[in-house]
């Protein structure tokens, strides 16, 4: 007789507590978290408040100020701030996080745009809102998402950079539009309780203050925001402004910006048997903060590989620059290797030289690819949250095949990129010193 059958009963009462058990775990890892992944600040806990036509317009519609002010809405149509409410995966992320209220304050501000007024907080807890129905809502409004509106209109004043405006509606001077306080607002998410992140989960402010761009006077406009001469309205004198671009993580030009890549192969050949190193050095040459930044799904992989002269993979390394956040039952960020503003990180591929003759045909690739998201939290969204659209959410930043036997200084090679984006015309400063990073 085995030990099962001499005590059935209390086999099934051990097996039971251990169900038990496991399904209050489960349970536990969905419930202790939450659903929201961030705390809430003075700033963005409230949606701006309603906003009237300004004495002199007809209308608070972006498309309405674009009647002046063309180029700027042109520009402003294009941005993803024009598209943070339609946004596909803001679409997808919200309905996975039951449509929760606060989103809309950073996604779609301004009060006029939202469907519910919360009037409190039970417990001050985000997920218990005391809401009441807008009246006032305009659904046409709320899809402009982060609209003129949110950033240049308070009690009924188009708020500006400049003191000497003349503009058939009332203006006022505001510091702020020169300076990073404007973005500070929704671009510094904090930390809720129980969620130890090293600076919160979309926090580039913190990774941009105190750093070598902050410290030379850059603000984030100066590079999202590129500096241009032009009539800042129709028939208005020419003056220094900023387009409204506001490129990043959606934008290769702008990431290729940012991260430089290059393969550094052996100083000189390498004869059969010894070992040929070919290093990868990846940089952060033009963000004033980490790369990658902001939402914690972004990543950059690095591949390195060696191919026989049949093309077969010999060889191969993958390495991921990026965040890695344990989400359940608590939120931890157990340890990160982004790349901070001017530095740099090198990767080693060492290879065991074969004889002449096979080593002919082989070579070496480098490939750095930018992921918005994972492919498997992209299909996730797409089986269980709604994402029908195809969204483009890998970019090939980076690639390079050099033979095996490739040694010495390369010819620089111009590639497509490099100082031809117009759209980052004024970042990056050649002569700031980069620092080299452990790999
Ligand atoms: C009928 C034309 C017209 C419309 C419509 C209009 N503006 Fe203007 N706006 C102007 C003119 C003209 C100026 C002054 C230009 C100058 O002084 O160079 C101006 C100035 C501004 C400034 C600079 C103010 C400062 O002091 O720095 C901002 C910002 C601005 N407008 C935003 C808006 C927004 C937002 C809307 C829509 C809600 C809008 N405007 C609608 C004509 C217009
Ligand atoms: C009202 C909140 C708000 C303000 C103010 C704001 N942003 Fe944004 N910003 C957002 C949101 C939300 C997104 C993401 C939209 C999306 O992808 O759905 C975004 C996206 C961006 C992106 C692009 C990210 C990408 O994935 O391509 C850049 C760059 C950016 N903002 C820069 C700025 C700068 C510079 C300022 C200050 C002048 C600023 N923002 C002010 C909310 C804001
Ligand atoms: C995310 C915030 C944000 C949004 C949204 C936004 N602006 Fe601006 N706007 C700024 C900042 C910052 C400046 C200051 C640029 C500078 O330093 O000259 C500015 C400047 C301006 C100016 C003065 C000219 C200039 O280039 O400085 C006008 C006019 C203007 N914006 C109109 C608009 C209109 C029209 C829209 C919508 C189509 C819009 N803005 C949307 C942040 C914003
Ligand atoms: C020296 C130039 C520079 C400065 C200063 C700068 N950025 Fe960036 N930023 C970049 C470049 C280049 C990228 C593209 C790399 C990337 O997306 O990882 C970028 C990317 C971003 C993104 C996109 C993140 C993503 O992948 O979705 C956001 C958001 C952003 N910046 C916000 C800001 C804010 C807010 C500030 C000011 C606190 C700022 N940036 C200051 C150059 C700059
Ligand atoms: C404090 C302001 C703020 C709040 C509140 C906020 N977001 Fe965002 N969100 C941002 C900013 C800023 C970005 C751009 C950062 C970046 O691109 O990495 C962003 C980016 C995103 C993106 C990436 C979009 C893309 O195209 O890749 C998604 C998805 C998103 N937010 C969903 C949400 C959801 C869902 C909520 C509510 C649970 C929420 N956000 C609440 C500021 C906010």
């Amino acid at each position: 007789m085995t030990q099962s059958t001499r005590h059935p009963r209390r086999f099934i009462w051990w097996f039971a507590g251990g169900v038990a058990i496991l399904l209050c775990a489960w349970w536990l890892t969905f419930h202790l978290r939450g659903i929201l992944i961030f705390g809430l600040r003075e700033d963005y806990r409230r949606a701006v408040p309603y906003q009237a036509v300004p004495a002199g317009l007809t209308s608070l519609s972006a498309e309405s100020c674009g009647q002046c002010h063309q180029a700027i809405y042109e520009e402003w149509k294009t941005s993803i701030h024009a598209h943070a409410y339609v946004d596909p995966f803001f679409q997808a992320y919200w309905r996975k996080d039951e449509h929760i209220w606060i989103c809309l304050n950073c996604h779609s501000p301004l009060e006029n745009q939202q469907p519910h007024l919360i009037k409190g907080l039970v417990n001050d807890d985000a997920e218990r809102p005391i809401t009441e129905p807008n009246l006032r809502y305009d659904a046409d409004y709320q899809r402009e998402g982060i609209t003129c509106a949110a950033c240049h209109v308070r009690d009924g004043v188009i708020l500006g950079p400049f003191d000497d405006a003349v503009a058939p509606h009332p203006t006022r001077f505001d510091p702020r539009f020169r300076s990073t306080e404007l973005c500070y607002t929704c671009h510094q998410v904090k930390s809720g309780p129980l969620q130890f992140y090293n600076g919160g989960p979309c926090a580039t402010f913190f990774e941009f203050e105190g750093g070598p761009y902050a410290k030379r006077g850059y603000i984030c406009q100066t590079c999202h925001m590129p500096e241009i001469e032009r009539p800042i309205a129709a028939g208005g004198p020419v003056r220094k402004g900023r387009q409204h671009l506001w490129r990043g993580g959606h934008s290769p030009e702008m990431i290729q910006r940012a991260l430089q890549a290059e393969v550094i192969p052996p100083a000189s050949a390498v004869g059969s048997g010894d070992e040929a190193r070919f290093i990868l050095k990846v940089t952060n040459g033009g963000a004033g903060h980490s790369i990658p930044t902001g939402d914690p799904d972004r990543y950059f992989q690095v591949e390195l590989e060696v191919k026989d002269a049949n093309g077969k993979v010999v060889s191969h390394q993958s390495h991921m620059i990026s965040r890695w956040i344990i989400w359940r039952p608590v939120i931890l960020e157990v340890f990160q290797n982004r790349i901070p503003p001017l530095q740099s990180r090198s990767y080693y591929l060492n290879y065991r030289m074969p004889d002449q003759a096979r080593a002919a045909g082989m070579t070496v690739h480098a490939k750095v690819t930018y992921h918005i998201m994972t492919e498997r939290a992209y299909e996730r969204l797409q089986t269980k949250f709604g994402l029908t659209e195809e969204v483009p959410h890998v970019f090939t930043i980076y690639e390079q095949t050099l033979p095996l036997t490739a040694h010495g200084p390369l010819p620089v090679i111009k590639t497509a990129t490099a100082g031809s984006s117009s759209l980052v015309s004024s970042c990056g400063e050649p002569d700031m010193a980069v620092h080299e990073g452990m790999s």
